[in-house]
């Protein structure tokens, strides 16, 4: 018998707790999009919830005509045609906010891994290199006094800002606009790109990936780089050129780096960035804490709801869509 509440499609395994405020009011499928039963399900959906990995396009699109809301459980939408969606009068939610402290302390673990050479200290410890204490051994790069460049002052660059100036970082950032608050709060300084990347010791990208940000970091930027820098991408992978930064890694154009994104992600084993011992890799898990994302599934089911109802989202990647930019 066809039920009465609306179905939504759940496009990967989610713990069901983290689920339950849909399950009250739809019927709940989950199912990757690559199998047949979902396809077989896509018609009938009025709601989408996916994720990151997931390609919401207009192909996806077309296939779920009665589809009234997605909902991506993630701050970055780079993975959803939004114009396709906005042509339809799709809203699209995301989630900021819940991750903002999960991604900013994993970045700061990624600058400390970085600078004090962790990983290197770590492989050597085990492989039975660590000899006598020595004055010289394992020396890495001072954060009191340094400067950190934050390339994007959003919410995730703010709450860097933060914990940076509690280490003794200076801040200089690069953003498409004045960000005054933090300027006042942390002495932050606003800078063209070309200059952060001269005076960082560090440089942090913190952008969302979209036209104007896709290969923001390429040879040029990385030559810019002081030969001391540590770069540090926390975003998405394709903000920065990966054959270029594997040049600047092995080259010494710069000194070291850490990513928890990279260009393609998942990165195959076997790539050669994973060979260079100055440079740190982590799969992808900036805002991988059990309440981080609880938080994130359970502002994403909202966001559903909300527009299941035909009520405004709680956040909005394509605000257009109701007509105004509000
Ligand atoms: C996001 O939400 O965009 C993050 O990359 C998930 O960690």
């Amino acid at each position: 018998m066809p039920s009465s509440r609306p179905l939504v499609l759940v496009t990967r395994p989610i713990p069901t707790d983290w689920l339950s405020s849909l399950e009250k009011s739809c019927e709940v499928f989950v199912g990757l999009l690559s199998e047949a039963e979902t396809q077989a399900r896509l018609a009938e959906a009025e709601g989408l919830f996916s994720l990151l990995i997931d390609r919401v396009d207009e192909a996806l699109l077309q296939k779920m005509p009665r589809v009234r809301v997605v909902s991506n459980m993630a701050v970055g939408v780079d993975n959803v045609d939004l114009a396709a969606c906005t042509r339809r009068g799709i809203p699209v939610g995301n989630t900021p906010g819940v991750l903002t402290d999960a991604t900013a302390d994993l970045t700061m673990a990624l600058l400390l891994t970085a600078a004090r050479r962790l990983p290197e200290a770590n492989a050597d410890a085990r492989a039975g290199r660590w000899g006598l204490w020595s004055p010289t051994a394992w020396l890495g790069a001072d954060l009191r006094g340094a400067t950190l460049g934050i390339i994007g002052l959003g919410k995730i660059g703010q709450a860097v800002a933060a914990r940076a100036v509690g280490f003794g970082l200076r801040l200089v950032y690069a953003a498409r606009s004045a960000k005054p608050e933090a300027e006042a709060k942390w002495g932050a300084v606003r800078l063209p790109l070309p200059d952060l990347l001269r005076q960082s010791d560090f440089v942090i990208t913190l952008v969302p990936l979209n036209s104007e940000t896709r290969g923001l970091i390429g040879e040029n930027e990385l030559r810019a780089m002081k030969p001391s820098a540590i770069f540090i991408n926390a975003a998405r992978g394709p903000i920065v050129d990966t054959a270029a930064l594997q040049r600047a890694l092995s080259e010494n154009w710069i000194a070291g780096a850490a990513l928890d994104v990279t260009d393609p992600e998942p990165l195959p084993p076997d790539h050669p960035l994973y060979t260079l011992p100055n440079c740190f890799i982590a799969p992808h898990i900036g805002s991988a804490t059990r309440g981080t994302r609880r938080g994130m599934a359970e502002l994403a089911c909202q966001n559903l709801l909300a527009g299941l109802e035909g009520k405004p989202l709680l956040h909005c990647a394509n605000p257009e869509v109701y007509g105004s930019d509000s």
